[in-house]
């Protein structure tokens, strides 16, 4: 039995349907959720839904009963992560899980981003476990940044404080298939995976991408770290979220976003999704 947490998620929704493209039957599936009436469709599909929260460690341990292999996707509540992804370790090792695949962020240990900080207690939280596991460090998703496109579009600017860094984003959907190849399986224990899109960018050549797509100026404007904050709050971002992006482009500069291994594309045996094409969608939506 494979389970996924975050299953109602946009991570968790794209593992699923890649482990059902890729052979495995829906009554080997089982989505984790903290609202398992969201999961209905799933349900619908043969998939068994299970109540799982992060915050309710004994809760857990019955969620996992029958689990061999568990995604623990990483939660998006910044800054409860890394008690919430110890009591999943801990909750998965008291019931016998034999692999457990946790989404953490590429070039985890030492990098410059500021979120990476949780990822890496959640690594040595599961390397002091002794739970069975391989680390899929995720680089950034296409997505993050088609958001932004149409209003980059509208403003005639895209805005960012990324400088010259390079970043070899993918799309999340191909993270997906990796977290579905490695589940499905064998012989991925104790193996770290640093997965990044098979080329990259700048965000000045994601602009003038974006610019000769939309057939319009959209120059890229690079600010200081702290001025991009400012910019992003004032377009209606929550500080912490805004704190984030901002500490995120500054980490880029210094090429925390950036890999050339390709590793990703060998894992799931397809070249990576271009950004050009993650545009292209953005636009047309
Ligand atoms: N690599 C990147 O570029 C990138 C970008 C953004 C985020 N991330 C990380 O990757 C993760 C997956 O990405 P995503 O796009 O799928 O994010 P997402 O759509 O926000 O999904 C996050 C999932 O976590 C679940 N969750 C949050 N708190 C929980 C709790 N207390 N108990 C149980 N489940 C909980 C959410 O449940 P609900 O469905 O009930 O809300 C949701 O299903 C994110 O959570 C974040 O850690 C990576």
């Amino acid at each position: 039995m494979i389970a996924v947490t975050g299953a109602t998620g946009q991570l968790g929704r794209l593992v699923i349907a890649a482990l059902l493209k890729n052979g495995v039957k829906a009554d080997q599936i089982i989505a984790l959720a903290r609202h398992p009436e969201k999961a209905a469709d799933l349900e619908k599909d043969g998939v068994q839904v299970r109540d799982f929260n992060y915050t309710q460690p004994e809760a857990m341990v019955i969620g996992l009963e029958g689990v061999d292999k568990l995604l623990l996707i990483s939660s998006n509540e910044l800054g409860q992560r890394a008690t919430q992804h110890r009591h999943v370790i801990e909750a998965a090792k008291k019931a016998g899980v034999k692999l457990l695949a946790y989404t953490s962020v590429l070039h985890a240990t030492g990098s410059a981003l500021g979120l990476a900080a949780e990822h890496v207690q959640t690594e040595q939280a599961l390397a002091a476990s002794g739970v069975p596991h391989v680390l899929l460090r995720n680089g950034w998703y296409n997505e993050n940044y088609t958001g932004g496109v149409p209003s980059a579009v509208a403003h005639g600017a895209l805005l960012g404080a990324a400088g010259e860094g390079r970043i070899s984003s993918a799309a999340r959907a191909d993270y997906a298939e990796a977290a579905a190849v490695v589940l499905a399986g064998e012989g991925h224990v104790g193996k770290t995976y640093e997965l990044a899109g098979d080329s990259s960018y700048t965000l000045a050549e994601l602009a003038a991408e974006i610019a000769r797509q939309a057939g319009k100026q959209v120059p890229y404007k690079d600010l200081p770290e702290a001025e991009y904050k400012a910019a992003l709050i004032q377009v209606g971002l929550p500080e912490p979220v805004a704190e984030l992006l901002a500490n995120s482009d500054a980490a880029a500069a210094k090429g925390a976003l950036f890999d050339d291994s390709k590793v990703l594309s060998k894992l799931i045996g397809r070249a990576t999704t271009p950004v050009a094409e993650s545009v292209a969608l953005a636009l047309r939506a």
